[in-house]
């Protein structure tokens, strides 16, 4: 029988496919070679939203005013199957066909700058139930990739943090513990945070952990 959970991703899955359908409609022909980022960008805009905001519909993060060397690392890492081609990974499943819209990595160079371009977005909390001051405690060890502040590092590749909403840290967060992202043989830098998913046990302290870098300013 099917789980309550794989049945609330399926009516998911039908109402995003729909939208989705849509996206794919507008962008049936690849990207020209000469595109530039902001031409590109009006592909990525139909899921992460006009501004770079993020969409919570198709679970895709805001992205505006992100890190150029992380989004393009990511994308390069979507094409290449390194992340989002799990076979549970929904979310990673829908970008990972977006990223080959971009047809060489000058295509993914000027999307990136453009997207570390635009104003970041402030976002509201969505979850509720996590203790940020809990979570400052246990997001110590967390600091040493990700910075005090949630800004990332580009020297241990630790991920931008601050900016990012509630659901899809968490979200995140799950995959990693379930290997469901970061367990490719090639994603050198998703096995080093799965080894630290781990010290947050259980729902409680990734809720904590997740309310405490909503207290990040971006
Ligand atoms: C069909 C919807 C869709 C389109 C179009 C799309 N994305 Fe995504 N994108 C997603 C989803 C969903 C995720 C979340 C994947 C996950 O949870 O691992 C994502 C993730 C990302 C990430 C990773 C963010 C992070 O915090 O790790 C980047 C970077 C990104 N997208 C950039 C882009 C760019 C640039 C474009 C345009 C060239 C684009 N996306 C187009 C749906 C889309
Ligand atoms: C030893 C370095 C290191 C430590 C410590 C670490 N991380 Fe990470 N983290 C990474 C790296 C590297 C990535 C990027 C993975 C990738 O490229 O997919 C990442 C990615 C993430 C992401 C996904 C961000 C995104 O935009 O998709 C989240 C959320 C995250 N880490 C949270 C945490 C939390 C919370 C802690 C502490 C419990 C932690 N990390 C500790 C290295 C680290």
């Amino acid at each position: 029988m099917a789980s309550p959970e794989s049945r609330r991703n399926f009516r998911r899955s039908i109402a995003t496919r729909i939208a989705l359908a849509a996206v794919l409609v507008a962008f049936a022909s690849p990207l020209a070679a000469e595109t530039s980022g902001e031409a590109s960008f009006a592909l990525c805009a139909q899921c992460h939203g006009g501004v770079g905001q993020g969409n919570a519909l198709f679970g895709a993060p805001p992205i505006a005013g992100m890190a150029e060397w992380y989004v393009s690392k990511q994308l390069h890492k979507f094409q290449d199957g390194v992340r989002g081609a799990h076979v549970d990974d929904a979310e990673g499943l829908r970008m990972r066909p977006m990223s080959k819209f971009l047809k060489n990595d000058e295509q993914v160079a000027d999307v990136s700058a453009y997207v570390a371009g635009l104003p970041a977005v402030s976002q509201a909390a969505t979850l509720t139930g996590g203790d940020p001051a809990r979570g400052k405690d246990l997001y110590a060890p967390c600091t040493a990739c990700h910075g005090a502040d949630g800004k990332g590092d580009q020297k241990t590749n630790g991920a931008p943090l601050a900016g990012l909403t509630d659901w899809y840290i968490y979200r995140s967060l799950e995959k990693f513990k379930a290997g469901i992202r970061g367990s490719d043989p090639r994603d050198t830098d998703g096995a080093v945070m799965r080894g630290m998913v781990m010290i947050l046990q259980d729902d409680q302290a990734m809720k904590d952990v997740v309310a405490h870098i909503q207290t990040f300013s971006n």
